[in-house]
């Protein structure tokens, strides 16, 4: 072994962390408490998904030490164990085997590798099942899940979740000291609401603590509209789709509350007897985009967030993804883990294409560059039998390396070479891109255009944001944004008054906010705002959409005559939606037209505004009630961020991307990732010593996926 490699534990910071008992139900809080502060000692780490009872040692002698063998020369630190072990662990009820996770703990230390244990609650075992048939979830057709896969169990059973209390605690109390357990992870993914009776009267009793009364209730969700009015709380039905859309709107929010609780049950557990430097997060699925819950709420009660980065079919998206990692920064604002990633292929896509050579680890050099902490990847070996048994790995069925093995030890070696400029350091920016949780689902329930796909819109507005400004936070509406030079909101449709105060002392002081299509269209319950467009922020805007359009066809953009922009002819065309913005205050400006030449006409929309500014106090605020090409997005965008004086650091060829990560002393460690087909070669502005190569470089070559990491010093 390196003897400059360091052991993940040897200096894991002893930080205590408080945690929220604060059970948030209200979605209209602003400035949320800012997260507490959780760095991951030595990071970045690199590990794998590792089953091992999946390999019994008298079945398969000497295997566990085999493979820990190949983790460690390829350089890896960490392991997550145990999340689907439940029937290994417990095999009758009350009878507990954990011996063997001592024993895989133990082993691992001798490899030098630190061991993160999922608690096993994501798949119950048959007996616990079969002697308590009241824990299965029942999916929305209204038929109960069974055994057999995984995820059957329903999230709000009181009796499901004390049997998860049982496992948790007597994990917690075997391991919860151990020194090469450095954290836990809850549970895996969180999927699957119920739908069954009890947990119908429980959103009933949630709606009951949110509304009050009935009367409330029946105004704030319009029931009177197709008789819908309810006169008995046991009356309200539970769906998650064709609903009022008051009612999807709160059953999302009891979703969230829901697991939010199940997750707190078990953060309470592990918290009493776990030693405060044992981290606790859980693993968020669906591509980090699923909207099934609220991300914000929670990772709100875990130390660390992480997430599972996948591809599936295709090949890195480098826009995508690196939206993607800063939206999973953006969940409690710090540094991250990608807890689970494909070494190659995954199973569930159409078509499970591998990733190119050289991909995966450019993939992670990305992660990293945008604030992930650690790698792990999704699994070490596959199961002989099982659903995924087709699914990428990084040894084969023989135990053997698979080809991808040389390039995770690659990766590995990097790290190694790197870990001491990269660690304690995070991505920092001046720009910011607003996401909200209420906004998506209530356009969502009503897409009004199968076209409105939010991430695609969402990744429109990043991607020219992230090559002018390099590094782009993106970050829940209600977050502090004083920090931020500019702030863009792609599809803010959920303004309440709360959030539109916060939204204009941001400009007032200073800001400059750009509202896109679709903005404050509802408050929170779900309703129209009677004041029109953007709701709240009417006044403020002194101007209202008089009008929106889904489009069928394009339409021309152009530049009034006396546009802050270019004048003239068409400058681009507005896609997917169109609103008609009427200033009624004088001083508003209007940016952008409808409509080309006078012989090409597009109905309601021509020379009406598409795009207007008002200064207000200090700053500025936009709104942009439609979808420009990408053309004329990145030019409005580049105006906005030069308008705003956002820094722009060194403008990197198309397909390199340039990642920062700053020390808390302001020193930056730059990662320069080749995401074309072909080689790039780019001129330093001075000489810079490039860790990988160990090589002091005034122009670096990057071959296609290469990747470079440049530590400058403050003053430089
Ligand atoms: C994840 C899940 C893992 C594994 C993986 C396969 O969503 O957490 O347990 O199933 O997918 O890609």
């Amino acid at each position: 072994m390196n003897s400059t490699r360091r052991h993940p534990y040897q200096c894991w910071m002893q930080i205590l962390l408080l945690m929220s008992a604060a059970f948030c139900l209200s979605t209209t809080s602003i400035q949320a408490e800012t997260p507490k502060p959780y760095a991951t000692p030595n990071a970045p780490l690199l590990g794998s998904a590792w089953y091992p009872e999946q390999w019994p040692p008298d079945q398969y002698p000497g295997r566990w030490e085999a493979d820990l063998a190949l983790m460690e020369q390829a350089h890896m630190n960490v392991v997550r164990i145990g999340e689907f072990a439940w029937s290994t662990i417990e095999p009758t009820e009350g009878h507990y085997n954990m011996d063997w996770i001592d024993l895989a703990i133990t082993l691992a230390a001798k490899h030098h590798i630190a061991v993160v244990i999922g608690t096993p609650t994501d798949a119950p075992p048959a007996w616990l099942t079969n002697r308590y048939p009241q824990t299965l979830g029942m999916n929305v057709d209204g038929k109960f899940r069974e055994h057999g896969s995984r995820r059957q169990f329903n999230y709000a059973s009181p009796r499901y979740r004390q049997l998860c209390a049982l496992i948790v605690t007597q994990l917690a109390k075997r391991f919860g000291h151990n020194p090469n357990v450095i954290g836990w992870q809850i549970g895996n993914e969180y999927t699957d609401e119920s739908f069954d009776p009890a947990t119908r009267a429980q959103f009933q009793q949630f709606l009951k603590t949110k509304y009050k009364t009935l009367e409330n209730l029946n105004k704030q969700w319009s029931t009177a509209y197709w008789s819908q009015t309810y006169t008995d709380w046991s009356q309200i039905p539970m769906q998650n789709a064709n609903e009022n859309p008051g009612l999807l709107l709160d059953h999302k929010h009891f979703v969230t509350a829901t697991w939010r609780s199940f997750q707190r049950e078990q953060v309470d557990i592990l918290r009493a007897v776990i030693l405060p430097r044992q981290f606790i997060t859980t693993n968020i699925g669906g591509l980090a985009w699923s909207d099934n819950w609220d991300h914000y709420s929670i990772t709100a009660d875990l130390d660390l967030a992480s997430w599972d980065d996948y591809v599936g079919q295709g090949h890195l998206q480098a826009s995508r993804n690196a939206m993607l990692n800063d939206f999973a920064r953006g969940w409690k604002r710090q540094n991250f883990w990608i807890m689970e990633t494909q070494p190659g292929s995954v199973n569930w896509a159409p078509i499970n294409n591998a990733l190119d050579p050289g991909e995966i680890r450019a993939l992670a050099w990305q992660a990293i560059g945008h604030g992930a902490d650690a790698i792990l990847y999704w699994q070490w070996r596959d199961a002989l039998n099982g659903q995924e048994q087709y699914h990428g790995a990084i040894v084969g069925p023989d135990g053997n390396p698979n080809p991808i093995y040389a390039e995770i030890k690659q990766l590995g070696h990097d790290l190694d070479l790197t870990r001491a400029v990269i660690a304690g350091t995070s991505p920092h920016a001046e720009v910011a891109v607003l996401h909200d949780y209420d906004s998506r689902w209530a356009i969502d329930f009503q897409l009004h255009t199968k076209d409105y796909d939010q991430e695609q819109i969402l990744l429109d507005f990043y991607r020219p944001l992230q090559s002018i400004a390099q590094s782009v936070d993106v970050v829940e509406a209600t977050a502090p944004l004083d920090s931020y030079k500019l702030v863009v909101a792609p599809s803010l449709n959920v303004i309440s008054q709360p959030l539109a105060d916060h939204l204009v002392t941001y400009v007032r002081n200073g800001g400059h906010l750009i509202l896109g299509p679709r903005s404050g269209m509802k408050d929170q319950y779900n309703s129209l705002n009677p004041q029109r467009q953007p709701g709240p922020l009417v006044e403020a805007l002194g101007a209202h959409v008089d009008q929106f359009y889904a489009l069928d066809d394009k339409v021309p953009l152009s530049f009034p005559p006396d546009s802050r922009h270019l004048s003239g002819s068409p400058r681009g065309k507005a896609d997917i939606w169109a609103e008609v913005l009427t200033p009624t205050a004088p001083d508003v400006h209007v940016d952008l037209i409808y409509g080309g030449t006078p012989s090409d006409t597009h109905g309601w929309l021509d020379n009406h505004a598409a795009m207007i500014t008002r200064a207000i106090g200090k700053g500025s605020l936009t709104l942009l009630g439609t979808l420009p090409d990408d053309d004329l997005m990145y030019q409005l965008l580049s105006k906005a961020t030069s308008e705003a004086h956002v820094s722009i650091d060194v403008r990197m060829p198309y397909g390199v991307e340039l990642c920062t990560r700053f020390s808390p002393t302001g020193n930056k460690v730059l990662i320069v990732i080749n995401h074309n087909k072909t080689p790039q070669s780019i001129t330093l502005p001075k000489p810079m010593h490039e860790l990988l190569t160990d090589k002091t470089l005034t122009t670096i070559d990057l071959p296609t996926q290469g990747v470079v990491v440049l530590p400058t010093e403050s003053s430089q």
